[in-house]
């Protein structure tokens, strides 16, 4: 026999039935999580289109040109893609565009005049952080409500896995024969965690 009185059963089920469908905090805070996702993507792929855009500059009419090619065509799509999302979300976008650019620009031509094993090794590093990074978002939108923004899920797992193969290819073309390799992409790495921080916030 229940020992709760049955009026008593009655007033919890009609309060749990009147209570709204979302909890308006709980979407707050679901808003901010997209919100800075999307910043921070947004800005990656700009760096990251820069960075390619560097290394074409330098290396465009060599041996790697067709591979680092193909990769920047795929960095050209997630940044088209996120230049979508933003406006379509409300999110805020970077206030550090004219950065983004200029940085990702100077590492990808300054990577590749050391010689294309170099270019290759600073995209084995900054694959790696952005690979890692969107695992972790994914990881915290399933967390935060595994139902909602199916679009944005989807999108930051067909990323992912474009940015792993860059990092695949990376290494397929030499990258850990480049001198002081594992200075280099500490160095870079260090610096793209540094850049992830910022742009979550600027
Ligand atoms: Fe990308
Ligand atoms: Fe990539």
């Amino acid at each position: 026999m229940s020992v709760v009185p049955y009026s008593t059963t009655i007033i919890i089920r009609r309060s749990l039935s009147s209570r709204p469908r979302h909890d308006t905090r709980l979407d707050k805070n679901h808003r901010f999580l997209v919100d800075r996702i999307l910043r921070v993507d947004h800005a990656g792929e700009l760096g990251a289109d820069r960075i390619y855009a560097g290394q074409m500059a330098v290396l465009g009419r060599t041996s790697v040109g067709p591979v680092i090619k193909e990769m920047w065509d795929q960095e050209k799509e997630h940044l088209r893609t996120f230049e979508q999302l933003v406006p379509k979300y409300r999110a805020r976008p970077t206030a550090l565009i004219p950065f983004w650019n200029i940085a990702g620009f100077i590492l990808g031509a300054s990577t590749a005049l050391l010689g294309k094993e170099s270019a290759m090794a600073c995209t084995v590093a900054v694959e790696s952080v952005i690979t890692e990074h969107y695992n972790d978002q994914i990881r915290e939108l399933i967390k935060d409500d595994p139902t909602a923004n199916r679009e944005l899920l989807d999108v930051l797992k067909r990323f992912r896995d474009d940015e792993q193969n860059h990092h695949d290819t990376g290494l397929d073309h030499d990258a850990e024969q480049a001198p002081f390799y594992k200075a280099l992409s500490q160095m870079i790495k260090f610096g793209c965690r540094g850049a992830i921080w910022l742009a979550e916030r600027l």
